[in-house]
């Protein structure tokens, strides 16, 4: 096999060129639990202030698990999909009565927190304890898919070949180089094979880029975001940036929403973000949870 080879292309190639991020300054659990959820479903320059505010005001879980819902949800401010908020919120309030304040640090304890997942947990493992464990999101997955093993993969196999790629020791490294491989060469569309370090080893381009794609439908990859515009997302959107102002009177919600033709559509979505725990319906307004 030509792992060694990857291995050490991309290593080198990471050392170079590697990102100067702030949560890549830290080992600090939180720090980097904090970063990985914002990470997760945003763009690096929106995430890059969010982070630093957000750890000034909750440093730790429990100072996190001491503010309300609807602070840490403020603090979330432009990141959007606010259910991370929540969540993290829960997963702090969780910390607090069974880890002592600590995020925990085996993978089963991480998994347990809500809203964390398998990639998430693995993070929080290899870029703060630098504990040997593969880091799979889309970006890594399409990698192995392609550059690795040439054809799709299922989830179960992706994440034992990500595991097995990891050097030995060398997980934080690795695992960054490896997101970033895939977030600037090995993008989805057009990538940028005459750029990447490892194009000489990269199975799929050995194979001359046949179609199909293997990172298409492979493990850990998904398929386009859905249209924002006209979305229920964005009607949520709307709602939870004008309940920071203050409560909503529920005969308000379908214009606060953007749909004052539609106020059936405002007040199931409205329901939603009260089933998510983002929202609270008092005295006959919708007001961010207490
Ligand atoms: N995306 C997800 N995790 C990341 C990280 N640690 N650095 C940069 N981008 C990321």
């Amino acid at each position: 096999m030509q792992h060694t080879t990857i291995r050490e292309a991309l290593s080198r190639w990471g050392e170079e060129t590697r990102r100067d991020l702030p949560w890549r300054r830290t080992r600090d659990p939180w720090a980097v639990l904090v970063s990985e959820l914002m990470l997760q479903q945003t763009q690096v320059a929106r995430v890059l202030p969010r982070y630093r505010s957000f750890l000034e005001r909750f440093p730790t879980p429990t100072m996190c698990a001491a503010a309300s819902v609807g602070d840490v949800v403020a603090m979330w401010d432009g990141l959007g999909y606010n259910r991370r908020a929540v969540h993290l919120h829960r997963a702090a309030t969780v910390m607090v009565l069974e880890h002592g304040g600590e995020v925990p640090d085996t993978l089963g304890a991480l998994l347990a927190l809500p809203g964390v997942g398998p990639y998430t947990g693995r993070a929080v493992l290899a870029f703060a304890l630098e504990e040997d464990h593969g880091v799979l999101d889309t970006n890594a997955a399409r990698f192995l898919a392609r550059a690795v093993a040439g054809r799709s993969l299922a989830p179960r196999e992706a994440q034992e070949l990500a595991d097995r790629l990891v050097p030995a020791g060398d997980a934080w490294a690795w695992n960054q180089s490896v997101l970033d491989l895939g977030a600037t060469i090995c993008v989805k569309r057009r990538p940028r094979c005459a750029e990447c370090p490892i194009a000489e080893e990269c199975a799929w381009n050995l194979a001359g880029r046949p179609e199909p794609d293997p990172a298409a439908g492979s493990a850990g990859t998904s398929g386009p975001q859905s249209r924002f515009e006209g979305s229920d997302r964005q009607g949520r959107g709307r709602l939870v940036q004008a309940l920071r102002t203050g409560p909503i009177p529920v005969a308000r919600v379908a214009d606060a929403a953007g749909w004052p033709e539609d106020p059936d559509r405002a007040r199931r979505v409205a329901d939603g973000l009260v089933g998510d725990g983002l929202a609270e319906y008092v005295d006959g307004a919708l007001v961010l949870p207490a």
